[in-house]
């Protein structure tokens, strides 16, 4: 605790993001990476965007980039925002359009970084209890509000939530935004891009994060209404004028013309997912149904702590909550090759 901080920052509960560990031959299934490469055509693009031009700053607006994902969701450029990954496209929604007088609404088991914004920039909250099965239950959301937020599939259970639930939601809720985090949705859940022209309260933010495979690259969008996307970017310009750079910029276009290598490594994650449920329900685990690249899974006698310790001692990394202790007996497990999944399955049945 320094006197030099600002008040603000003696307040701060900053957020914890899982560990990269600095091992060699780990089974790393604790951050939801995807355990395949980017498209090759990725790579590509990265290595003819490494050229003198690299002295000039980048498009400060990534036209080029906006272009490109308006395409692949039927939308027009001024319905688009890009930010250095999602968690920077969210950090400006809580900013730009989630801070009013009355509270903002989530789940109170989601994605942890919401409290944290929160916390950031003053925005009063309230978390609503997921239902006994972990589902969201849209009609406690029926409440006087500055905003709701919660990703779909949710995270860290990846339950999805279907798309009929989310058009009852805004059809009732039209008077605040609502902002659907689909950092995962690729993976098995209906998308609400859908409804974006039906609804201008409607946000949907992604991630190349995940079902791209450049957590590394650092690229995430918003979708909705211009009037939303002007918001977002009015809060963008008064705080850094290029969140993508050079590389960011050719990597994430590759990545988003090459529609083939997206739908094969989705399609893969997909198929190694159902497999290691069906071998981890065999072995007494419940398994909450899953729309993402993890699953949540809890064993009926062994602790979700122990469990996840016993597992990194044989060089597999798995993520564990601790609290709230609704979810302490669970282990949030990425979805990896089908090779990691049987190195995992092997060590559960040894430690068991
Ligand atoms: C629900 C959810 N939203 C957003 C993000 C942020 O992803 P990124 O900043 O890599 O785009 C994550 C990352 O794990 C997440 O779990």
């Amino acid at each position: 605790m320094s006197k030099l901080w600002s008040d603000i920052v003696h307040k701060l509960t900053p957020y914890v993001p899982g560990e990269q560990p600095k091992l060699d031959n780990l089974v790393k299934l604790n951050t939801n990476e995807n355990p395949y490469g980017p498209s090759p055509k990725v790579l590509e693009a990265l290595k003819l965007e490494a050229t003198d031009s690299l002295r000039l700053y980048p498009d400060p607006n990534s036209d080029a980039l906006k272009a490109e994902i308006a395409e692949v969701h039927h939308l027009n450029t001024n319905q688009v925002f890009v930010g250095n990954g999602s968690d920077e496209v969210l950090a400006h929604t809580f900013q730009a359009l989630l801070k009013h007088d009355k509270p903002l609404l989530f789940p109170d088991i989601t994605y942890s970084f919401y409290p944290v914004y929160c916390g950031l920039y003053g925005i009063e909250y309230k978390t609503l209890p997921l239902a006994d099965d972990f589902s969201i239950n849209i009609d406690d959301y029926d409440q006087p509000n500055g905003g709701i937020i919660f990703p779909n599939p949710n995270a860290p259970t990846g339950i999805p939530l279907a798309l009929v639930e989310i058009e009852k939601l805004l059809k009732k809720n039209t008077q605040s935004v609502v902002v659907i985090d689909e950092a995962y949705v690729d993976f098995g859940t209906e998308s609400a891009v859908s409804l974006i022209n039906r609804y201008p309260n409607l946000l949907v933010t992604h991630t190349l994060s995940k079902a791209r495979s450049l957590a590394g690259l650092r690229v995430g969008y918003a979708l909705g209404s211009s009037d939303l996307i002007e918001a977002l970017m009015r809060v963008k310009d008064s705080f850094n004028s290029y969140p993508i750079d050079r590389f960011a910029s050719a990597g994430a276009i590759a990545a988003m013309q090459d529609s083939t290598y997206f739908e094969q490594t989705c399609s893969k994650v997909i198929k190694t997912r159902e497999a290691l449920v069906s071998e981890l329900a065999d072995l007494g685990f419940d398994v909450l149904p899953s729309g993402a690249n993890f699953i949540f899974a809890k064993h009926p006698v062994k602790d979700g702590a122990e469990l996840t310790a016993k597992l990194r001692e044989k060089s597999i990394v798995v993520r564990h909550f601790k609290s709230p202790s609704r979810i302490s007996a669970y282990l949030r497990i990425t979805i990896g090759t089908e090779a990691q999944s049987e190195i995992l399955i092997s060590a559960i049945k040894s430690i068991l």
